[in-house]
């Protein structure tokens, strides 16, 4: 998508769509004056109430005016940027269901909403050029069209052109929230199209490669350690969930250090299961499909980094992405298996479903050893039960330090990607407490997303400064739920903030 900042009159661009943002106070007062001047009589605004995302798609009207269409766009009361998220997604939607490749949005009342929304411009604009590349996210690499060559045949090519208006006093402003918000929606868009792709279509080794080619693409250091290395190594937590799959596992270390000065070490740590049956712990068939979804934190730590190397951030971040399916089979791994991880901890398969501690374990220890960082973020889809507790939209935050889960949790909120805090008590320890191993991988059916949780704290060796963000929720959007179904992205805007207040 080609994003352009312009200061000149929207009257003579040509433009397949014109996008003119009205909250609900400009309704009365601005909406009929600025019709009227392009020759559409108020009263199509009648049933028109600004809602945030509501869009009124006009043809016609005066023919000075180049553009081929004008959208009325609502965005509720002009007082949140999430209403104002929601808006310019809505009408990207709209505009690519129509098939349209050229957008204008006019942002000539900006500073208001800047006012308003208490938001800089450059952040509103950003939001803006984010929201296209969401609403215009469509995943249909693997149609053919050989059945249904109308709806499937033409791929959709999204919005190729957005054109966004602005006056003179902000530009420079806006071209740099346009320049941020084109990095942030194009990480997001490589997520969701990791997440989208079936098990069949990326296995571990296609989550090395991806992040081979961002770090070849953007300047960073990417290692693959694959099975051989692995197994040097003694990561038994990843090696035994691969222990049922034909595909061998992989361990992607994404490496950025800034040119100058470091502010701080990051280490950002992903739960890359590409596909998760349960194992010998098999899950129910219904809905398994959507488990092609459970490397969500892969693709988001992924993607963070890549913003990170592409913002250059004045900070060092080290993604680390333990990679592999999750199979049953004659080979795989047992229900009360006990095995050794990385760090020596030796832990008691209760359930094979519960594999995605395993591999974050060793990941976490690793990283720990390694690389001594000031921070430890886990990104992962770990449990059932973080759904339940949250639902669908919000990630569930477990972290040992105030200071850190504060600024998460702030994060959250800026980036529309909202986390909620969950606790860590020591009581809760108590469920994963094995006759045979250190620890069981399972605590039974209360609190399940914090026995989880908990179970991860055992591999960071005491650090003080440690975050797990449980997205199980908010990582896919199941179908039927109203939305765009599939992979979501989320994370990477939450990490992204992070990194950047960080900075
Ligand atoms: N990947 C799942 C968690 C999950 C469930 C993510 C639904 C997204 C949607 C994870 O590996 C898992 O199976 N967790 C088990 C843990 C249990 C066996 C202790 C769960 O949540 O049931
Ligand atoms: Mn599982
Ligand atoms: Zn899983």
């Amino acid at each position: 998508m080609k994003v352009k900042v312009t200061k000149s009159d929207l009257q003579s661009v040509s433009t397949d769509l014109l996008v003119l943002p009205f909250s609900s106070v400009d309704l009365n007062k601005e909406a009929g004056q600025a019709l009227a001047e392009i020759g559409f009589d108020v009263r199509v605004l009648k049933d028109f109430k600004a809602e945030a995302g509501e869009v009124v798609v006009l043809y016609g009207g005066r023919t000075e005016y180049s553009a081929a269409r004008i959208a009325i766009l609502g965005i509720g009361e002009g007082k949140t940027i999430d209403d104002w998220r929601k808006a310019t997604v809505s009408f990207a939607s709209k505009a690519t269901d129509l098939k349209i490749e050229k957008v204008a949005v006019d942002c000539s009342r900006i500073e208001a909403l800047s006012a308003a929304t208490a938001q800089p411009v450059a952040t509103l604009v950003a939001a803006l050029v984010e929201g296209c590349f969401s609403g215009s996210y469509r995943f249909d690499c693997l149609k053919s069209g050989k059945l249904d060559k109308k709806s499937s045949g033409e791929k959709s090519k999204g919005i190729a052109e957005l054109l966004i208006r602005v006056n003179s006093g902000v530009f420079d402003e806006a071209e740099k929230g346009a320049v941020d918000g084109k990095i942030i929606g194009s990480c997001q868009k490589m997520a969701k199209d990791m997440v989208n792709l079936p098990g069949n279509h990326l296995h571990a080794g296609d989550i090395a490669k991806a992040a081979m080619d961002s770090g070849k693409k953007y300047g960073y250091e990417v290692t693959v350690f694959h099975k051989k290395e692995i197994e040097a190594l003694s990561m038994g937590g990843l090696l035994a969930v691969n222990k049922g799959s034909h595909h061998p596992p992989t361990f992607t270390v994404l490496d950025y250090k800034p040119k100058g000065k470091v502010k701080a070490v990051i280490a950002l740590i992903g739960k890359g299961v590409t596909f998760d049956s349960g194992g010998i712990s098999l899950k129910p068939s219904e809905n398994m499909g959507e488990m092609k979804s459970d490397m969500s934190g892969a693709a988001s730590v992924l993607g963070a980094v890549e913003a990170a190397a592409r913002f250059e951030l004045p900070l060092h971040v080290i993604g680390f992405i333990p990679a592999t399916d999750n199979m049953p089979g004659s080979t795989a791994q047992q229900p009360g298996d006990v095995i050794t991880t990385y760090s020596g901890i030796t832990v008691e398969v209760g359930n094979t479903d519960a594999e995605g501690r395993l591999i974050l374990a060793d990941a976490l220890s690793y990283a720990k050893e390694k690389y001594n960082p000031d921070v430890i973020v886990d990104v992962a889809t770990l449990t059932g039960a973080c759904i339940v507790s949250l639902g669908y939209a919000v990630a569930g935050l477990f972290c040992n330090n105030d200071k850190l889960a504060e600024e998460i949790y702030q994060a959250g909120q800026q980036s529309g990607e909202m986390v909620w805090r969950m606790p860590l008590w020591d009581l809760y320890g108590e469920q994963i407490k094995s006759d045979v191993a250190d620890v069981n991988n399972t605590g039974g059916r209360g609190a399940g997303s914090v026995t989880a949780a908990k179970f991860l704290e055992k591999f960071i060796d005491g650090h003080k400064n440690w975050a797990h963000i449980d997205i199980a929720g908010p990582s896919f959007t199941p179908k039927g739920s109203g939305k765009v179904n599939g992979g979501t992205g989320f994370g990477v805007g939450l990490l992204v903030e992070l990194l950047k207040k960080w900075s």
